[in-house]
């Protein structure tokens, strides 16, 4: 009702008709007059322009808001191509590639139309249709802009109406241009528990690819994000940049070409490796979604842009509280039974924590699951370990004041499984090679509708049997490789994008019959943290590394296009640091614990006793707070971070020093997004259970914001591997 009642659907149509054009599928036009397609949020304009002389679309301008475009309609320089294509007159790399039925691989695309739909005030989508005057294939590039939050999201659809099916090669969900004297291009690479890893470099002229081939998951060795900076190298604050990520979770493709004049196109999408795909006639293809924001503030605003829009659009619940949790999976790995798992929601009672979060380890019976190498994919309790059944763990939690939640990885099957003797067919491996293996697993084949059902089941029969289950961590352990599907037969190369959207399918299924259930996406590790999984999830597992040291650099990688409130960090007995450390960095985003309680001195206890209570107290500010990183671990040996409110009256800050050299000072650290004007107090946080502080003497002093973000603060002592959390109030 409230939707419909927002739904003010304002369309201008612009044709040629009304242009004195003409008409769709006839030859080149007369005109001369060119038409202009302005796409703007509060601070951004993304201008194109339908060439009075070629019919064809251009892209004019992207920056910073124009005071007007009129000035645009003056300049000479065609602009450049908005979505090209190839096989006439483009020769860099295309946006699109297509055989048609007559083998002609030639596409030319001229504008037809377009029409804006606002949905509320703050959301516009600008939908441009484009056609090929010779064949009946049309293009529309959708552009949907989130004004308040300065992110625009760009994805396209292709539908045709030839006789016969057709083949696309290339189908790039964004094209866009630059022109500035350098460009800086900062990329995340990593692997297995090392993600996130930064890297900033020049791009030079020729092409430059940022991809994955990985099938089931977007990342492992590089991310679905870069900042590209124009011009200057951008820092937090300065230097103007567009931070672009692809909405996808399977093999994506950035792609970066300079060419002879020095300007820079950028397409964005579905990888095309391997993947041509034939479109049959009237069934649209669409395309994940680009999304980007610009900033001409440095990489500090391009976050806060992106957290903004993934709290309210981009992440399952956004705007709603995360349960805080106790994981077993580094305190027992697969080795428990119902009484140790009893002992552990005792101990998630005793912490004051939300939920208790069994992990691998207690399904299938036949090949019992005990290790990695056997079990997957047989979804019933194991009945040495949990003679009782789930049910029985459901009541005791409910019976303490815990929530209980489970882990699965529906997408995968162990060769020493009934599953897998059950449905060979089921599963992605070559006919006639061995079969490879990752983990011990293979992926199921979900382009088959009777996987997805299958999988689908997993979590719906889970949940209708046992109601009380409170929580899901959704796992995907390894890539595709020797993959082949039986059901597919002749259209292999449809897999990598079959199986994204079929799992998005069986998602929107459950997201149906249940909307709010909290799960968290999981990959091994962080390897699949993407904006097309997180509209399902209401967060994600970083990484395996838990080693706090470690962490530091990783989640402040993160940080860069992901909010807080999703990043799950937890304590574990991983690394040699104090555990105030460990809880320190755990605390800068969704915090959680995997460590033995029962271990615990009472002095650790209490600790973290009243570390919970102070996160679940600050949790907020914490979560949807402005963040503002101060100073990063790769540039000094330290890092500093801090989240502000938007009432600008309460702050939490984080100081990580991760290492100390012979009589190294730390210079005081100056905080911004305060309010100069407010008189804030400092109060430390997640005072050491040992007794040992941070070293500074700040604490209960109070200071204008004024002079916190002029003068600065010092923040925390110079022994390595040391913290200090503040609380900031006015
Ligand atoms: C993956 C996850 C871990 C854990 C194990 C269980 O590696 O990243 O957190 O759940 O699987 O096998």
């Amino acid at each position: 009702m409230k939707k419909l009642l927002f739904l003010i659907i304002v369309i201008f149509t612009i044709s040629y008709l009304s242009m004195g054009q003409p008409l769709i599928g006839q030859s080149q036009a007369t005109q001369t007059q060119d038409v202009f397609i302005a796409v703007g949020t509060l601070n951004t304009d993304l201008v194109y322009k339908v060439s009075g002389k070629d019919g064809r679309l251009y892209q004019v301008y992207i920056g910073t808001k124009l005071g007007s475009i009129d000035d645009l309609k003056n300049v000479r320089d065609a602009g450049h191509p908005a979505y090209a294509t190839f096989g006439t007159d483009n020769l860099f790399e295309p946006a699109i590639r297509m055989t048609h039925n007559d083998g002609n691989p030639s596409l030319e695309l001229k504008y037809i139309s377009h029409n804006i739909e606002k949905t509320d005030a703050n959301i516009t989508i600008t939908n441009i249709i484009l056609k090929d005057p010779e064949y009946p294939v049309e293009v529309t590039l959708h552009i949907k802009s989130y004004s308040a939050e300065d992110v625009i999201e760009q994805w396209v659809e292709i539908i045709q109406k030839e006789a016969k099916p057709l083949t696309i090669f290339n189908y790039a969900s964004s094209m866009l241009h630059f022109d500035a004297n350098k460009y800086w291009l900062t990329q995340f690479h990593g692997d297995w528990a090392e993600e996130m890893k930064i890297q900033e470099n020049e791009l030079t002229s020729g092409i430059k690819v940022l991809d994955s081939k990985l099938g089931t998951r977007a990342h492992k060795y590089q991310a679905p994000i870069f900042f590209l900076s124009l011009n200057d190298k951008s820092d937090e604050n300065n230097g103007e940049l567009i931070a672009g990520t692809l909405g996808w979770s399977g093999n994506f493709q950035f792609l970066f070409e300079v060419d002879e004049k020095g300007s820079l196109r950028v397409i964005s999408g579905i990888n095309p490796f391997a993947s041509e795909y034939t479109i049959q006639p009237g069934k649209p293809f669409k395309t994940p979604s680009f999304i980007f924001t610009y900033s001409n503030h440095g990489k500090g605003l391009a976050s806060r842009n992106l957290h903004h829009w993934a709290t309210n659009y981009g992440i399952m619940d956004g705007n709603k509280p995360r349960l805080t949790l106790l994981n077993n999976w580094e305190t027992t790995f697969f080795n428990f039974n119902e009484p140790k798992l009893v002992g552990l929601l005792d101990d998630t009672k005793k912490m004051g924590l939300d939920l208790f979060l069994l992990d691998d380890g207690w399904f299938a019976n036949k090949y019992p699951r005990n290790d990695d190498r056997a079990g997957l994919g047989d979804w019933q309790e194991n009945k040495v370990k949990l003679p009782d059944g789930l049910g029985y763990l459901v009541k005791e939690a409910d019976s303490k004041g815990v929530k209980f939640g489970i882990w699965i990885e529906p997408e995968m099957v162990n060769p020493k499984s009934e599953l897998y003797e059950n449905h060979p067919d089921w599963i992605l491996k070559l006919p006639n090679r061995p079969e490879n293996y990752d983990r011990n697993q293979l992926v199921l084949d979900l382009t088959n509708p009777k996987v997805q059902e299958f999988v689908y089941n997993v979590v719906d029969g889970m949940l209708t049997k046992y109601p009380g289950i409170a929580f899901i961590k959704w796992d995907c352990n390894r890539m595709m490789t020797s993959s082949y599907s039986v059901y597919l037969k002749d259209k292999q190369s449809h897999l990598y994008i079959d199986y994204v959207n079929n799992l998005y399918n069986i998602l929107d299924r459950l997201r149906q019959k249940y909307p709010h259930f909290p799960i968290m996406l999981c990959s091994g590790g962080g390897g699949r943290v993407d904006y097309g999984a997180l509209r399902y999830f209401t967060e994600f597992w970083a990484s395996d590394d838990t080693d706090p040291l470690e962490r530091v650099y990783i989640q402040w990688g993160y940080s860069y296009f992901f909010p807080s409130f999703a990043v799950c960090n937890h304590i574990t007995s991983w690394g040699k640091q104090s555990l105030k450390f460990k809880t320190d960095v755990a605390m800068m985003g969704k915090m959680g614990y995997d460590i033995p309680v029962n271990e615990f001195t009472e002095k650790e206890l209490k600790f973290s006793q009243d570390a919970i209570a102070d996160y679940k107290r600050l949790s907020d500010i914490i979560w949807h707070g402005d963040l503002y990183r101060l100073v990063s671990p790769y540039e000094e040996n330290r890092a500093v971070l801090m989240y502000i409110n938007s009432a600008k009256n309460k702050a939490v800050l984080f100081a990580y020093t991760l290492n100390s050299r012979y009589n190294e000072t730390f210079n005081r650290v100056r905080l911004q997004g305060l309010d100069p004007a407010k008189t804030y107090k400092l109060q430390e946080i997640n005072v050491s259970s040992e007794g040992r502080r941070s070293g500074t003497s700040e604490s209960g002093k109070s200071y204008t914001g004024d002079y916190l973000m002029k003068v600065g603060l010092n923040v925390g002592s110079g022994a390595a591997l040391s913290s200090a959390v503040f609380e900031i109030t006015e």
